[in-house]
């Protein structure tokens, strides 16, 4: 069986559940096997309201349909294939040449990139600029097969649609149409911008969304949950959210970003007293982790600070009317 049909498989397939289970899947936005397995059990349950038992049901059997489809053995495949599956990963155009080549190309398709950074580092306006080149064709480094969307969920409240508009004469994308597939969040609490992340997978496929933006991941929750105490309940909030995310960018070859604040380290005195935010659940669940420091004026640093496939790297970026670029000679 092709690549082709497993992507396709619909929710039809399921043998073992009721059409009514099959009707409330849909209902909930929920059309593909593979859209059911972004959820546990449990969360499934909530989203498309029926018990956990018949949830447990359709989880169990999609994993079993889509197995056997991709003639897995017991889950596994060869790590052969998926060599094959990794080197056709696109890449999005940043902006800037230099920031491409640390990153193997760009903001890679299928996994999460986090921007972390102090305040005026740059990491909206490098956000700014994958909205637009976004648009470009692919073969011009954009993520733009026909029609596609992006989703930006702006939980500082920063983003002003006008602010794209040089960015769009730069790469000549036309505004009004970008705009009308730009589709923007803005949650006003830790638990809204968590709603707002386990709602996307409804409207992704109507609009073909192939990148989504959180601005900032960490601000709301942060904001929300202050002090020792409720650190278990902030850093649960985070997983949830990165990990929905995650599986969302994978399963649809989106590109995600995401945005973090910095915390100063106190009892460090030498080396980077400043760290992204977080903590384990956050650092472990990026693929690529990248520090945005201030150098002068528009010049910003960019540092890898961790990947799962990339040497730690450094190069420098400018921040202009039109976007993030690279520095003038
Ligand atoms: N239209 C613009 N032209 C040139 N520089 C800009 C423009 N808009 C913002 N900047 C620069 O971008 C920096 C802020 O970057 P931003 O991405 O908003 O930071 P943050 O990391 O806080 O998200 C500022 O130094 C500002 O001068
Ligand atoms: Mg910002």
């Amino acid at each position: 069986m092709s690549k082709k049909s497993v992507e396709s498989l619909s929710i039809d397939a399921l043998k073992s559940v009721s059409s009514r289970t099959k009707e409330k899947l849909k209902l909930a936005g929920l059309f593909l096997l593979k859209d059911v397995l972004i959820f546990h059990p449990i969360r499934l349950a909530e989203i498309a309201g029926f018990s956990v038992e018949t949830a447990e049901k359709v989880v169990e059997e999609a994993i079993k349909i889509i197995e056997e489809h991709d003639r897995k053995i017991f889950g596994l495949e060869r790590a052969s294939k998926i060599l094959v599956e990794k080197k056709e990963r696109k890449f999005l155009h940043t902006g800037s040449k230099n920031l491409d080549e640390i990153l193997g190309g760009g903001y890679a398709a299928g996994e999460v990139t986090e921007l972390a950074g102090e305040y005026r580092t740059g990491k909206s306006q490098a956000c700014y600029t994958a909205m637009a080149t976004a648009f470009l064709p692919i073969e011009e480094g954009g993520l733009n097969d026909g029609k596609i969307g992006i989703v930006l969920i702006d939980s500082e409240n920063t983003f002003v649609p006008s602010r794209l508009e040089p960015i769009f004469k730069r790469f000549g994308i036309e505004p009004k149409e970008a705009l009308d597939m730009i589709f923007v969040g803005r949650p006003k609490n830790a638990y809204h911008q968590m709603r707002m992340i386990n709602e996307l997978v409804k409207v992704l496929k109507e609009n073909n969304i192939k990148l989504i933006i959180v601005d900032s991941l960490t601000k709301l929750p942060r904001a929300d949950f202050t002090g020792r105490g409720e650190l278990y309940e902030r850093q649960r909030l985070i997983l949830s959210m990165i990990e929905s995310l995650r599986r969302l960018v994978e399963t649809y070859d989106i590109v995600g970003l995401v945005t973090n604040q910095v915390v100063a380290m106190p009892d460090v005195f030498f080396g980077r007293p400043i760290k992204p935010i977080g903590g384990h659940v956050l650092a472990h669940n990026v693929d690529t982790r990248l520090f945005l420091s201030f150098v002068k004026e528009n010049i910003r640093s960019i540092e890898i600070l961790d990947s799962s496939r990339l040497p730690p790297a450094k190069t420098r970026i400018q921040i202009t009317e039109a976007g993030i670029t690279d520095p003038e000679k």
